[in-house]
C-alpha cells in the first residue's frame, strides 16, 4: 500500500514536534536536590548544604563509589536555584557565579568522568518557581542549544510562571528544539502538573510524543501524609493515567523521600513498593553522604530495582480497596507479577492479610508460582493457585510481593 502524499504530509506534521532520542525504555534513575536541599543558597553558613557544584560532585562521588551507580542510580541532576539571576550578553543562561564557580559544563564532565549522567532544570516561563530567569518562547531554542553544548542528558522544565496558551506552545516547542541540537536529552515535562493532572485539559496522547516524563500532580514533602495522598490520586486515577506511560514515556510522582527526615522504615518502604508498581521514576532526593544504612539497605534492594526496570514497561493497577488494605498489581516479563499490599492502618499492629493466587487473578501458570517477600528479602515458598497465601502487614507498612510462574 502506498501512502498518498497528503498521508505523508499529515505523518510528518502531526509528528513535527515529536522527541526521537530513543530514552528511558525503562523509567529514570538517579539523584535530584529538590526535596532534600530546596533553594538553600547560603554557601557562607552553610557550604556542605547549598545548592553548588560542590553539592552535585559530592552526590556524584556517592553515587560512583557507594554501590548506586552499578544498580542504575546514573542520573544526577539539578534543580532550581542554579542559575544566576541574570542571562550573559548573549541572552544565554548562565550559572550563579559564586556557586558554580566552574561553570555548568565542567560540572557535566565531572560527572560524566564518574560514568555518570547529568541532568539540569529550568522554566517554561518567565521564571522558574523561586524566581531565576525562566524559559520563554524567544529563548527556547537558545537555551535547548545551551544545554546540548553543556553535555546534559536530562532537562526537566517547569512550569511556573506562565499560563495554558503558553505553556501549550512552549512544550511542544521544547521538545522539537531538544530534537534539534542532535543530542539524545531526556524531557521531563512538568505540564499536566500546572493543569490538574487529568484531560480534557492535558493531553497524554501529545505528551507521550513530546516527553520522556511528566509530573502528573503535586509535589511531595517529608511527610507520610503527602506520600498517601499522592499514592491515592494515582490509584484514583489509574484509569486515566495507567495507559499512557510506558517505556520512553512515564508518569512521574514524584522524588523518593526516603532517607530523609518524615518516613518510618516501614513507611520508607511503601514508597518504594508502591514507585516500583506504578514504574515511576527512582530519583532519590537525601544526603547521600549521611544515608542511614537501613535506608541504603532498601533503596539498593536488586529484586526491587529488577521489577521498577522491567523492560515491558507496563505500570500496576489498584485491584481491590478495603479499610485497611489496598492491594496494586504490575505484570512483568516472562509472566511474573509484582504484588504490593499496603496496609493504611494506623493502629499500632500488624494486621494479617491472606489471599491466593486466584483472588489475585494471577492464573495464566495453572502450576502456581514461586513467591518472594521484595523488602523482607525471603523466598516464601511454592504456592498453587488456590493455596492461602499469608501475611502480615505493619501499620502504615507494606509487603511487596514477586510472583515467578512455575511453568
Ligand atoms: C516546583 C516543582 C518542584 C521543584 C520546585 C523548584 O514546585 O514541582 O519539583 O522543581 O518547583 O522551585
Amino acid at each position: 500500500m502506498s501512502l498518498s502524499p497528503l498521508a505523508i504530509l499529515l505523518g510528518v506534521a502531526a509528528c513535527a514536534w515529536c522527541l526521537d532520542n530513543g530514552l528511558l525504555a525503562t523509567p529514570p534513575m538517579g539523584w535530584v536536590p529538590w526535596e532534600r536541599f530546596r533553594c538553600n543558597t547560603d554557601c557562607t553558613t552553610d557550604p556542605e548544604n547549598c545548592i553548588s557544584e560542590n553539592l552535585i560532585k559530592a552526590m556524584a562521588d556517592r553515587l560512583a563509589s557507594d554501590g548506586w551507580k552499578k544498580l542504575g542510580y546514573e542520573y544526577v541532576n539539578l534543580d532550581d536555584c542554579w542559575a544566576a539571576e541574570k542571562r550573559d550578553a548573549q541572552g544565554r543562561l548562565q550559572a550563579n557565579p559564586g556557586r558554580f564557580p566552574s561553570g555548568i559544563k565542567a560540572l557535566a564532565d565531572y560527572v560524566h568522568s564518574k560514568g555518570l549522567k547529568f541532568g539540569i532544570y529550568s522554566d517554561m516561563g518567565n521564571a522558574t518557581c523561586e524566581g531565576y530567569p525562566g524559559t520563554t518562547l524567544e529563548t527556547v531554542e537558545t537555551d535547548a542549544k545551551t544545554f546540548a553544548e553543556w553535555g546534559v542528558d536530562m532537562l526537566k522544565l517547569d512550569g511556573c510562571f506562565s499560563n495554558s496558551s503558553f505553556k501549550a506552545v512552549g512544550y511542544p516547542k521544547m521538545s522539537a528544539a531538544l530534537n534539534k541540537t542532535g543530542r539524545p536529552i531526556a524531557f521531563s515535562c512538568s505540564w499536566p502538573a500546572y493543569e490538574g493532572g487529568l484531560p480534557p485539559k492535558v493531553n497524554y496522547t501529545l505528551l507521550g510524543k513530546i516527553c520522556n516524563l511528566w509530573r502528573n500532580y503535586v509535589d511531595i514533602d517529608d511527610s507520610w501524609d503527602t506520600l498517601l495522598h499522592i499514592i491515592e490520586w494515582y490509584g484514583d486515577h489509574q484509569d486515566t493515567l495507567q495507559p499512557v506511560a510506558g517505556p520512553g514515556r512515564w508518569n512521574d510522582p514524584d522524588m523518593l523521600i526516603i532517607g530523609d527526615f518524615g518516613l518510618s522504615q516501614e513507611q520508607s518502604k511503601v514508597q518504594v513498593a508502591m514507585w516500583a508498581v506504578l514504574a515511576a521514576p527512582f530519583f532519590m532526593s537525601c544526603n547521600l553522604r549521611t544515608i542511614s544504612d537501613e535506608a541504603k539497605d532498601i533503596l539498593q534492594n536488586p529484586l526491587l530495582i529488577y521489577i521498577n526496570q522491567d523492560s515491558l514497561g507496563v505500570p500496576g493497577k489498584r485491584i481491590s480497596k478495603s479499610r485497611y488494605f489496598e492491594v496494586w498489581k504490575r505484570p512483568l516479563v516472562n509472566g511474573q507479577y509484582a504484588i504490593s499490599v499496603m496496609n493504611n492502618g494506623t493502629d499500632g499492629t500488624p494486621r494479617p492479610f491472606a489471599t491466593t493466587l486466584g483472588r489475585l487473578s494471577v492464573s495464566d501458570c495453572r502450576e502456581g508460582y514461586k513467591i518472594y517477600d521484595v523488602l523482607g528479602k525471603l523466598f516464601m515458598g511454592e504456592y498453587k493457585l488456590n493455596e492461602t497465601i499469608s501475611s502480615k502487614v505493619t501499620p502504615t507498612g507494606v509487603v511487596l510481593l514477586f510472583l515467578k510462574p512455575l511453568c
